[in-house]
């Protein structure tokens, strides 16, 4: 039986907003499925055969649509992440940000980043969308420990990734993130300091590092319930982010959200945009966007997805307006994350007080006008956050 999707009307937009503004695309492919990974992507196996020129099609009736409803703001970034982009290939690439170009218009020193997995680039690769107009690309490297990389499923060989980021500063590329996971069970310290060290020797002016997350209804929930792999440790894992700190520091990077360290002026602009209140559409099956007053998100499969714009109807799942309420909570708990922190001004009379106890607590730092993570706090910044929100 095949189900027709059907779409939700979103309200009129309600008021237009300054600030920058992003558009995130979303590529739900990917060659094989990563045991630890719970992302909207699919392989050619599920699909019964990807069609990555049709869904270079309905995006840009997306895009089309978006930018009728939105008034085509300009991009200041965009970001193509997901799925694997770069098995679009460089001239599929090329033709996503051409259509950004002609819906939205990109701001002359837009950043313009996408996601690649090195095993599905080459210099070709690199010199075909560094031409096409990207600023930027991310590297998902995870770790160059053979076992680590085979615990998580990751197909690319241990040294790829640092001749794919070689590979991308030959064709002009200064501005490079490589992803790190830690804490995969079996990895050691020395496993992760070797990727650290690899990273930076690659020329990476931004790093990425995310404790492993055994997300339910994962290939690796399953092997963790039956015992055949043990469950990330807390202790463990926060002795390994604190080796990921000193290294980069002692390299010259520094934090500036919990899970982001740059080089001066090498932050992701399109991430900061999403955690300081910024507006984005994000174009793509899944894909969450948010005007400055309604969030809405779009329908998962990519044949759901596909079929909605061939009705010429944007493939919208659902949508909410956010109250005062919501965006304080939200605007907590993202800005908490930063280095730049949280005015303490934001805050009502009771978040003020439970601030101060963690002040108090040293886990956050305060100047009188801001709050920030301290490096013990930057440990328990979930913890710290609920703690203030109550
Ligand atoms: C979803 S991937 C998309 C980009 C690309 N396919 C890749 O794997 O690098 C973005 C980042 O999220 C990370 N990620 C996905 N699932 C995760 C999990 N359960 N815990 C920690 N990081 C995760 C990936 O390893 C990757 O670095
Ligand atoms: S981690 Fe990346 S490559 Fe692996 S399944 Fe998820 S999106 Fe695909």
């Amino acid at each position: 039986m095949t189900l027709t999707p059907t779409a939700v009307t979103l309200p009129e937009v309600r008021r237009s907003h300054d600030g920058p503004f992003g558009v995130y695309v979303h590529v739900p492919f990917c060659f094989t499925r990563c045991g630890y990974c719970d992302f909207n992507t699919y392989t050619p196996a599920e699909l019964g055969g990807a069609n990555p020129d049709a869904w270079v099609a309905a995006l840009a009736r997306e895009l089309e649509l978006a930018a009728a409803r939105l008034g085509g703001p300009r991009a200041d970034t965009v970001f193509v992440g997901g799925g694997t982009p770069s098995l679009l290939g460089g001239a599929r690439l090329a033709l996503v940000l051409d259509q950004v170009r002609k819906h939205f218009g990109l701001a002359e020193d837009a950043e313009v980043t996408t996601e690649a997995n090195p095993e599905s680039t080459s210099p070709e690769f690199f010199d075909t969308i560094r031409a096409a107009g990207y600023t930027r690309v991310s590297l998902g490297m995870q770790s160059v420990s053979p076992r680590v990389l085979a615990t998580l499923d990751r197909i690319h060989s241990p040294g790829r990734p640092v001749a794919a980021a070689r590979e991308a500063r030959a064709a002009g590329f200064e501005h490079l993130n490589i992803d790190l996971i830690y804490g995969t069970p079996g990895e050691t310290d020395d496993d992760l300091l070797r990727s650290v060290d690899a990273a930076l020797e690659a020329g990476v002016d931004h790093l990425s590092a995310y404790s492993l997350i055994v997300e339910e209804g994962t290939a690796l929930a399953r092997r963790v319930r039956r015992g055949e792999l043990p469950a990330p440790d807390d202790d463990v894992l926060a002795h390994r982010y604190e080796l990921v700190d000193t290294t980069l520091r002692a390299a010259g990077m520094d934090w500036y959200e919990v899970s982001n360290w740059s080089r001066p002026g090498a932050a992701c602009r399109h991430n900061l945009g999403y955690w300081g209140g910024g507006r984005w559409w994000g174009a793509g099956p899944g894909a969450h966007s948010y005007d400055g007053d309604l969030r809405c998100w779009n329908v998962k499969h990519p044949n759901a997805y596909a079929q909605l714009l061939g009705e010429g109807t944007l493939p919208v799942a659902g949508f909410e307006e956010l109250s005062d309420s919501d965006r304080h909570t939200e605007d907590v708990m993202l800005r908490l994350r930063m280095s730049d922190g949280l005015a303490l001004a934001a805050l009502d009379s009771g978040e003020r007080e439970r601030a101060a106890v963690a002040v108090s607590d040293g886990l956050l730092g305060s100047d009188g006008d801001r709050l920030v993570l301290t490096d013990r706090g930057r440990l328990l910044a979930d913890a710290v956050v609920r703690s203030l929100l109550g």
